[in-house]
């Protein structure tokens, strides 16, 4: 069969007439076309990428700087309105509200005796407690208590203030999905008409109810989207971790365990899921690349993660983000202590529209070379 003509107007060489006339024709229809609120496809050609090629850049935020900002916030902004929560920008995506393409990331303080005003939004937020013990998020009428280590979920739409009637100051890492809620113009928020939602459930009323892992009540019929645990914590999530510590795991995460929504066992959240991992003294995993990102804390220990081959040296309460199809693997450095890991990714939205992949680097036994070292600009 006869190839067709391309109706693409080929790459101009020489400075003959015609092609002189060639490119002034094409720039008018350009002109044209662009003034009309057009682009020719031919001009978006190179965005159609053979594989992700993400903006956002793999990052980390070192904690020993968290800690030094941290500090400096309790005394420069006051709680007020809005949550004292420092959120982490990432670097490539131009001062976009993001620390991935789908996720953020923040660091939230709150200092002995301060209530952060109750308020909802479409946005799904987790906390992961990091300092402090007996601060409390409010979750629609709940006040789920928190203790470093634990997981905190707060569903899309739920009314929620946080207190802290302690004396030390609690820190945590938040994630929600809002860089996604934005892209889906699906953006909702609200201050609730007082400071606090009256309480309306025992604490950690949820707990109670569903957090007894293959234990289900049969008289709830309900089955919300967003996991009806609103709390998952370390005290379970480490006897798990050190019952499968001599496991192989995945040779990509070590042992890695995901939290688990009681009633379906899906993910904790629809637009997100949460894992915690452990790495053994000396353990290395092999190097892999999927769609989605992830953004990790390092809750113990002290190694690295390579992400395309630039090596990021962690210790407790660094934050790192990898952007999806990023090679990475990870290493535990120690070779007494174990480190674990926990992480936010956005993987559920991948899988429930079908464009979740995953590859393992083949080349040099799995593991990539290292060609940089990570350090902060
Ligand atoms: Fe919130
Ligand atoms: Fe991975």
């Amino acid at each position: 069969m006869a190839k067709p003509e391309s109706k693409i107007i080929p790459a101009d060489q020489g400075e003959t007439p015609g092609n002189r006339q060639r490119v002034s024709l094409r720039e008018a229809f350009h002109e044209r076309i662009h003034a009309n609120h057009m682009h020719g496809l031919w001009e978006l050609a190179s965005q159609m990428t053979r594989h992700p090629r993400p903006k956002m850049i793999p990052y980390m935020w070192r904690w020993s700087v968290l800690e030094s900002i941290i500090k400096e916030s309790g005394e420069a902004v006051p709680v007020g309105d809005e949550r004292r929560a420092l959120q982490l920008f990432n670097p490539g995506l131009g001062g976009r509200w993001a620390t991935t393409n789908n996720l953020i990331a923040a660091v939230q303080v709150l200092l002995p005796g301060e209530v952060a005003r109750a308020h909802r939004h479409t946005p799904t937020a987790i906390r992961f407690i990091i300092e402090g013990t007996g601060a409390y998020t409010a979750v629609d009428g709940e006040r789920v208590y928190m203790a470093p280590g634990d997981l905190i979920l707060t569903p899309s739409w739920s009314w929620h203030d946080h207190g802290n009637e302690t004396g030390e100051t609690v820190v945590w890492m938040d994630g929600l999905d809002i860089p996604l809620i934005q892209s889906l113009e699906a953006m909702f928020f609200q201050f609730y008409t007082a400071p606090q939602v009256p309480a309306s459930r025992p604490p950690n009323a949820s707990k109670q109810l569903h957090g007894h892992a293959h234990l289900s009540p049969t008289w709830v019929k309900e089955k919300p989207q967003s996991s009806p645990l609103l709390l998952y914590s370390w005290d379970q999530t480490r006897e798990a971790l050190s019952a499968l510590r001599e496991n192989d795991g995945s040779p990509f995460d070590g042992v890695a365990l995901e939290y688990r929504h009681p009633q379906t066992g899906g993910p904790v959240m629809p637009t997100m899921a949460c894992w915690v991992q452990l790495l053994r003294p000396g353990q290395q995993t092999k190097a892999h690349r999927h769609t989605g990102s992830a953004v990790y804390n390092v809750v113990h220990g002290t190694g690295s993660t390579i992400i395309d081959g630039q090596r990021f040296n962690w210790s407790k309460g660094d934050i790192i983000a990898i952007p999806p199809w990023a090679l990475h693997e990870h290493l535990n450095a120690s070779s007494t202590e174990d480190a674990v890991l926990f992480s936010i990714q956005d993987t559920p939205v991948l899988e429930a529209l079908g464009l979740y992949y995953e590859k393992a680097l083949e080349e040099k036994d799995g593991h990539q070379e290292v060609t940089s070292v990570f350090a902060a600009t």
